[in-house]
């Protein structure tokens, strides 16, 4: 096994891709892999835009970071992007309900996986979410939710998940071209991914909990949903690229929380905040989590960061960047 001045520099000789590079989980993607002793190269359908403008201060940036322009719609701008590359990690894509927007997913995802097995690039990371799992109706609540389970197409749209049905699309889509191509691929699945954002503006992901601070919203679903750590997710991204034999899925669950439980952890470090404690369906059952298996990450050494914390260093870095109020928090010593 390679010690770690000569793992380093392999990696500092290894160029890599990351597409979307200046979004939420990109940008993290970026910054792990400059640290790490990577080259880097991000792309952005326009590299020139304030708002990717944080990426260029990233430790390591000067040295082994470029940004080049890449529409996943546009077959060649993805060949140059990746050409030299060993390695690409394929964040890119709409985070929208728009139903117009599926077709952008599935096909920019078939693009970059053609584009990288052409340019000879030898191993891909592709991002693709939870929407793919755990959306079907018929599952009984007993069933442990592992990287066997799908979503229910039928049902996502049925229902106005569109995003859903991108996301289970684009993977089906990267897994039979990659398999085609004999590409190999590893596919990271996070749920709501939130924490410190290193971009300007606003991610939907956190914007999920931003609105609640806001008082914008009057009450809450009778819903659970999945969270995990944004630092957790890149490093889940990290773990598969780097384990060569890693390949097909790997969910990437941190905890699931009811609305309910979410707001109570926020209003336990930040009491001061309007946060709705109404939910929209008081007379009903309350939702029941998931149960779910991480055991496919696990065996490659990820650990979970302590959802408190996540959720602490969120609101500050909300805080910092101008999204919310700023309100002092209550137990800070006690993280
Ligand atoms: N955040 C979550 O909770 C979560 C959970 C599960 C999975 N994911 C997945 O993680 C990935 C990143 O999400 P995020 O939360 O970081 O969202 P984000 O901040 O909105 O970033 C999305 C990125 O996709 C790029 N993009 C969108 N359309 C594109 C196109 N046609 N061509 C090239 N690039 C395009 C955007 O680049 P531009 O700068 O060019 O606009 C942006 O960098 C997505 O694949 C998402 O589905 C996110």
């Amino acid at each position: 096994m390679a010690n770690n001045s000569s793992a380093d520099k392999q990696r500092a000789q290894e160029l890599v891709c990351v597409t979307g590079a200046g979004g939420f989980i990109g940008s993290w993607v970026v910054k792990e892999l400059l640290h790490r002793g990577y080259r880097v190269r991000g792309t952005a359908r326009d590299p020139a835009d304030r708002k990717n403008v944080h990426l260029h201060t990233l430790e390591g940036a000067d040295e082994r970071l470029s940004l080049c322009r890449a529409d996943v719609l546009d077959y060649d701008s993805l060949r140059a992007a990746f050409d030299g590359c060993h390695g690409v990690f394929h964040v890119a894509s709409p985070v929208s309900n728009d139903v117009e927007l599926i077709p952008v997913a599935v096909e920019g995802t078939r693009n970059v996986v053609n584009a990288a097995a052409d340019m000879g690039v030898r191993r891909l990371v592709f991002t693709s979410s939870y929407g793919a799992v755990h959306m079907n109706p018929n599952r009984s609540p007993d069933t442990i939710l592992d990287e066997t389970c799908w979503s229910d197409y039928e049902f996502c749209k049925q229902t106005g998940n569109y995003y859903c049905c991108a996301k289970m699309m684009a993977e089906m889509a990267a897994t039979e071209e990659a398999s085609r191509r004999q590409l190999q691929l590893a596919v990271v699945v996070p749920p709501m991914t939130i924490g410190p954002m290193l971009q300007r503006s606003l991610n939907a992901s956190n914007y999920h909990v931003a609105r609640y601070l806001m008082g914008t919203k009057k009450a809450y679903p009778n819903a659970v949903a999945i969270y995990t750590d944004v630092r957790d997710v890149v490093h889940a991204h990290l773990l598969v690229y780097e384990h060569h034999h890693a390949h097909s899925r790997y969910l990437c669950f941190g905890m699931a929380l009811h609305r309910s439980c979410l707001l109570q952890l926020i209003r336990g470090l930040f009491p001061h905040y309007p946060i709705t404690s109404k939910c929209e369906e008081d007379d009903k059952l309350m939702a029941s989590p998931y149960k779910f298996s991480n055991q496919r990450l696990e065996d490659l050494g990820l650990e979970f960061t302590d959802m408190r914390r996540t959720l602490y260093e969120t609101v500050i870095c909300l805080q910092q960047k101008g999204h919310v109020r700023i309100i002092v928090p209550y137990q800070r010593s006690s993280l």
